[in-house]
């Protein structure tokens, strides 16, 4: 489905104040992995209280050992440090990578700042190889911007 298209689904989710912030981040994960054919393993990553180190949120996919990253290792760990959007085109090009499943091929990690802090992050696998364009960017930035303001 088109990106744009899922906007407002993701607008009535994030607004729905019925549900727990973390009900919402899972219908989020839930549109997303289920719209959008090459997002395969859908997720959030927060910093764990004042450590460096992300904690695994709610995500819908295969379940996955890494539920603690620290910050620097893998994908995850270089975004909560570079605060700049991540996108492998092909995961076994990347030395510093942390595979979760054998099916993954490429992988998008963009940062959620909350007043200009990363705070954490939306990280989506693919089983397809070289799938993200800058629309997936612009998007998933959209949609980590509707995160922040329930956070
Ligand atoms: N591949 C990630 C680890 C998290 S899993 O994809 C769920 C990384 O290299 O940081």
């Amino acid at each position: 489905m088109a990106l744009e298209k899922l906007k407002p689904l993701i607008n009535s989710i994030i607004s729905d104040q019925e549900r727990s912030v973390d009900e919402r981040l899972l219908a989020v994960c839930e549109v997303l992995e289920s719209h959008v054919d090459y997002y395969n393993w859908v997720g959030f990553y927060f910093k764990n209280g004042d450590k460096n180190e992300l904690k695994l949120g709610p995500y819908v996919g295969a379940p996955t050992d890494h539920t603690i990253i620290p910050f620097g290792k893998g994908i995850c760990g270089q975004v909560a440090v570079s605060n700049k959007n991540f996108v492998v085109p092909d995961v076994s090009a990347q030395d510093n990578y942390i595979a979760c499943s054998i099916t993954v091929k490429s992988e998008i990690v963009i940062p959620i700042f909350v007043n200009g802090k990363n705070i954490g992050q939306i990280d989506i696998d693919s089983n397809t190889i070289d799938p993200f364009t800058e629309k997936d960017e612009r998007f998933l930035e959209f949609v980590c911007a509707r995160v922040a303001s329930i956070l």
